[in-house]
């Protein structure tokens, strides 16, 4: 792998002399050149997949790069620059780019002739598969646990949870979160906050939508423990009152930390105070981990912190180790499908299987949910810093190594009053300067205004400190660039 490049100007993203298809077919057929693939640049694969893929994508329009390789944190594009990747299949690569016992494990598999897709038998690979994840649960929920494989994303397993909760109490209606995301499948997309995402698709009528706790931006405008005091307090009032015009859930379902939402952790009182409300009233608790799960916030499951015990549980991204597979895993109890109420073609994802044991294995043997839990401070302590200088970062928060920066249109200085307006072009801007000095981050929150932290969980201190530093200078080149664009309109 190339070295490291100098967080410079060297890394700007110009579109440069694009070798496209149609320039080779210039070449006569028979040369020399015609028989090597030519060198291709991120502009050209860029250009040809405007050209061809759907106009829904999303990634490339602010990352406007081509990826080749990838090892530990770092990857490359096709023009040979190098990036600290802060995105990681956005948390599916816990282990980062090419991990050794990744590869070992996948090269095993097809070396050992697996059959790539077993539907829903049992294998060896599956087994072990099972035991790891088994072995990573708390005992008390591992032990009345049932698991569900589903189709291989995060919303299919979204999809089979809602299933499960619906056909186990007879139920229909679902309680989720402002600032939620579940998925883009219809109904995890129902259950998801963004309008924009689902206004032309039309929204579930069977989804009630409560308010997410937040310290920076209270839907109260209290804050802190009033704050979900109230938020609390508002979900009870809501469940007991024959006059709410909401009906019994079928569940109530949540991210811990909320992840595409901005960054938005959910305090443990709150938490608590949640489970506890559904636990009294029969009404099951489904915990969203597909982003924080397997070490991610710091804990092993994010909902581990507050010492909550959830009905369901619905795992994907990292538990894959990179490849796609996910689960729902849930108490016996919900357990009343007949058999093939859920089923699908690709729940036996055999490398998936291999992959993921592999990376469970490892986080547990090297406790990197403590390590993420250090390196997540080390960050947040350093993104403080540089907030306390940038007047354009209105908070920093979040848990292990998921960490949002919101930049807001001047920071707020009167105590008690409401934070200034998101500020989602500084954001964007910072994200195109960071992509510059060699760093990838993305983009969520409220109008896209918040910048992402999701490294891998292998991180060193040392990467941490180059990410906080190009982050830095990426933030003063944002700001610098808008007070000349202000003072010259
Ligand atoms: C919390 C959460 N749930 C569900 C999903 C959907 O997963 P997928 O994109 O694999 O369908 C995501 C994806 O980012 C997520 O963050």
């Amino acid at each position: 792998m190339e070295a490291s490049r100098r967080a410079d100007s060297s890394l700007e993203i110009s579109p440069s002399a694009a070798e496209t298809g149609a320039a080779r077919s210039d070449q006569a057929p028979g040369s020399e050149q015609d028989k090597k693939p030519a060198a291709r640049s991120s502009a050209s694969y860029l250009e040809r997949q405007n050209r061809i893929e759907s106009n829904a994508r999303s990634y490339p329009r602010r990352l406007p790069i081509a990826l080749k390789s990838g090892r530990g944190v770092r990857v490359v594009d096709v023009d040979g620059r190098e990036y600290i990747d802060c995105l990681s299949g956005a948390g599916s690569l816990a282990l980062g780019h090419s991990h050794p016992e990744i590869s070992e494990a996948l090269h095993k598999a097809l070396l050992d002739e697996a059959p790539l897709q077993t539907l829903d038998l049992p294998t060896p690979l599956k087994e072990r598969f099972i035991d790891e994840l088994i072995a990573t649960l708390p005992d008390e929920f591992a032990a009345d646990a049932r698991i569900q494989f589903c189709g291989p994303s995060g919303a299919d397993a979204i999809e089979a949870a809602l299933k499960l909760v619906k056909t186990a109490t007879g139920r229909r209606g679902v309680l989720c979160f402002h600032g939620s995301y579940h998925g883009m499948t219809s109904g995890a997309l129902g259950l998801t906050g963004a309008i924009a995402a689902k206004a032309a698709v039309g929204l579930s009528a069977e989804s009630q939508f409560l308010p997410f706790p937040s310290d920076y931006r209270c839907p109260f405008g209290l804050g802190g423990t009033a704050g979900a005091t109230v938020g609390a307090a508002y979900i009870e009032t809501l469940l007991d009152d024959p006059n709410s015009g909401v009906c019994a859930p079928a569940a109530v379902i949540l991210e811990i930390v909320q992840g595409e939402g901005g960054i938005n952790p959910a305090p443990d009182d709150w938490l608590r105070a949640v489970r506890a409300m559904t636990s009294r009233r029969g009404i099951p608790l489904i915990i969203d981990e597909v982003q924080t799960g397997l070490g991610r916030t710091g804990r092993l499951f994010a909902f581990e912190r507050a010492g909550v015990r959830p009905d369901v549980v619905v795992l994907s991204k990292a538990i894959g180790g990179g490849l796609p597979l996910s689960v729902v895993v849930y108490h016996r109890d919900l357990d009343v499908w007949k058999p093939g109420a859920h089923a699908g073609t690709f729940r036996g994802n055999q490398l998936a299987f291999a992959a993921g044991a592999a990376a469970i294995r490892h986080v547990r043997a090297h406790r990197l949910d403590l390590h993420a839990e250090a390196m997540g401070q080390r960050l947040m302590a350093a993104l403080d810093r540089v907030a306390a200088t940038k007047s354009s970062i209105g908070n920093v928060r979040g848990r292990g190594l998921m960490i949002g920066v919101e930049f807001v249109e001047s920071q707020n200085s009167a105590p008690g009053s409401r934070p200034p307006p998101a500020h989602p072009a500084m954001a964007r801007h910072v994200q195109a300067e960071c992509l510059r000095r060699g760093l990838i981050v993305e983009l969520g929150g409220r109008f896209g205004a918040v910048v992402r932290f999701l490294p891998p969980l292998i991180v060193s201190a040392n990467e941490i400190d180059e990410i906080a530093a190009r982050f830095e200078d990426a933030v003063a080149a944002a700001q610098s660039r808008a007070a000349t664009a202000s003072r010259l309109s």
